[in-house]
């Protein structure tokens, strides 16, 4: 059974992996609207995925015999100045992400709520593959800078590449 705070923290986690999903989904959209197909691609990726991070928090919830709430969520933002910005505010979300997830398990220690310290481990794995990866796509992207033919081939390697789960 879950504690009183437990599940007040996870139902928060649930707003933050939906409110990840919209956002992604808002930038693919823009990018999808803006001919890069292949970031698009990767984001709709990346946003399905956020969606299963919340599905996975849902079904734990009420699983311990607790109470999953499904949140309202704030309107993202429709326009993005470039493909830059988005990959910065992507690497940035999720560093806060990881922060969000750090504190959870922070509280399940004090709880000593041992089940579902468990459980949030996959998200503590999870977050270092998402903030490598975020990463590691920023720098490319600083590499390639204003040029043109380094943005076409970016968003072709962008059409093939696997998010990470
Ligand atoms: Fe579910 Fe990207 O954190």
């Amino acid at each position: 059974m879950l504690s009183a705070k437990i599940q007040e923290v996870l139902n928060g986690q649930i707003e933050v992996e939906a409110s990840s999903s919209q956002f992604y989904l808002a930038m693919a959209s823009w990018a999808e609207a803006n001919g890069l197909n292949g970031v698009a691609n990767f984001l709709y990726a990346h946003s399905d995925e956020e969606r299963q991070h919340m599905l996975k928090l849902v079904k734990f919830i009420n699983e311990r015999g607790g109470k999953a709430v499904v949140p309202q969520l704030a309107k993202p933002p429709e326009d993005f100045e470039s493909i830059q910005t988005i990959f910065q505010s992507l690497y940035d979300h999720e560093v806060k992400v990881t922060a969000e997830i750090n504190s959870v398990v922070d509280l399940c220690l004090q709880e000593k709520d041992y089940t579902t310290h468990n459980f949030m481990q996959w998200y503590v794995a999870e977050q270092i593959e998402e903030e490598a990866l975020a990463a590691d796509l920023l720098d490319k992207l600083k590499l390639i800078g204003g040029d043109n033919g380094g943005l076409y081939l970016f968003d072709r390697d962008l059409e093939t590449m696997q998010t990470s789960e």
